[in-house]
């Protein structure tokens, strides 16, 4: 017996759960709620940069994961992971599935104007030719990016795990504000397990950093008003959303985005929006430099959700069963 089986779970002994450099932290606690060990590799770089992996577990005939989140740098993950799942086609694992708990490049999901790439379906293309089976990722930015794979591509939310925050803080006179038309839908699933009435943002984008936040439709005053988010980015949406609810007279401002990629000035934006709680979850980590000046913030793990459903992918059991509390509203 090796020693990845003498020290796991015996039920899911032909699973093998492997962690590219992107999320560590999360990687072990996956591994912690499946009762496994991290499967080895060594992930190196040679001096001019190239990256290689050397796979330090036996994985031939296993069922085979490799989290890793498309996060910055995110070209430097993308390829590991690429060269992660070459490096298991070659193994002969029986199966390989890409645990993708950010998908970067997921904005360029479509041609914005003339001349212009589709990058999330070029991501796809390149995933699958380098061997993956399977896909397991969390709030892509657009549901339509699964139609990008013609392999299976699992789409979890991590709208249990924001939603029972901010639950259990028990505001009442709450509003549900969707940052942008686009986010409608969300705003509403929250609205319907948390209580609380709709309101959008007409938000106008002039570029990639910048937001001009024209107007709110819906009823904010004197109200708690939480906002939700696919992801934070430089924080400009979140910040002039936020500063939109205070002028139509919101009481406070609070905030639930899944995946905090906070660059250039985000910290700042944010802190300037004053939120009284900024939940944001662990599919790409926030370096403590960030996490020591952001105020109000509380990082929630989708561990356990990822965990149950590597478990259930790996038994063939359903997977939309795990939200299906969330589905009902409950
Ligand atoms: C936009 O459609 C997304 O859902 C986010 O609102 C956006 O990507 C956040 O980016 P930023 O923080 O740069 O405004």
């Amino acid at each position: 017996m090796s020693a990845l089986e003498a020290s796991s779970n015996p039920d899911l002994a032909q699973l093998r759960v492997f962690g590219g450099q992107s999320v560590p932290d999360l990687t072990e606690r996956i591994c912690q709620t499946l009762g496994l060990r991290k499967a080895d590799a060594m992930v190196d770089q040679f001096p001019d940069g190239e990256c290689t992996i050397k796979l330090e577990d036996d994985v031939r005939g296993k069922d085979c994961f490799v989290v890793q989140s498309t996060c910055p740098p995110v070209n430097d993950h993308l390829m590991e992971l690429l060269v992660f799942i070459d490096s298991l086609r070659r193994a002969s694992a029986d199966r390989i599935t890409a645990v993708i708990p950010y998908f970067g490049y997921a904005r360029q999901d479509r041609k914005s104007e003339g001349r212009t790439p589709i990058t999330a379906k070029l991501v796809a293309n390149l995933l699958t030719t380098a061997g993956v089976h399977r896909v397991l990722t969390m709030d892509l930015h657009a549901d339509q990016i699964q139609g990008f794979f013609d392999i299976p591509l699992d789409h979890l939310t991590a709208a249990p795990v924001l939603g029972s925050f901010f639950k259990d803080l028990n505001m009442d006179n709450i509003a549900l504000l969707s940052p942008d038309v686009g986010n409608i839908k969300t705003a509403n699933r929250y609205a319907t397990q948390l209580g609380g009435e709709l309101a959008v943002i007409d938000k106008r984008r002039q570029s990639g950093d910048s937001i001009t936040a024209a107007r709110l439709i819906g009823d904010v005053k004197g109200k708690s008003v939480l906002i939700f988010d696919d992801m934070i980015t430089t924080g400009g949406t979140a910040a002039s959303a936020a500063k939109l609810a205070m002028d139509y007279g919101a009481a406070e401002v609070c905030m639930g985005a899944t995946h905090p990629v906070l660059v250039n000035a985000a910290v700042n934006k944010l802190n300037a929006a004053e939120f009284s709680h900024l939940a944001v979850t662990d599919t790409i980590p926030v370096p403590q430099e960030k996490q020591d000046r952001l105020k109000n913030l509380k990082i929630l793990s989708v561990a356990g959700l990822m965990g149950e459903a590597i478990k259930r992918i790996h038994e063939d059991k359903s997977i939309s069963a795990l939200f299906s509390e969330w589905n009902s509203g409950r």
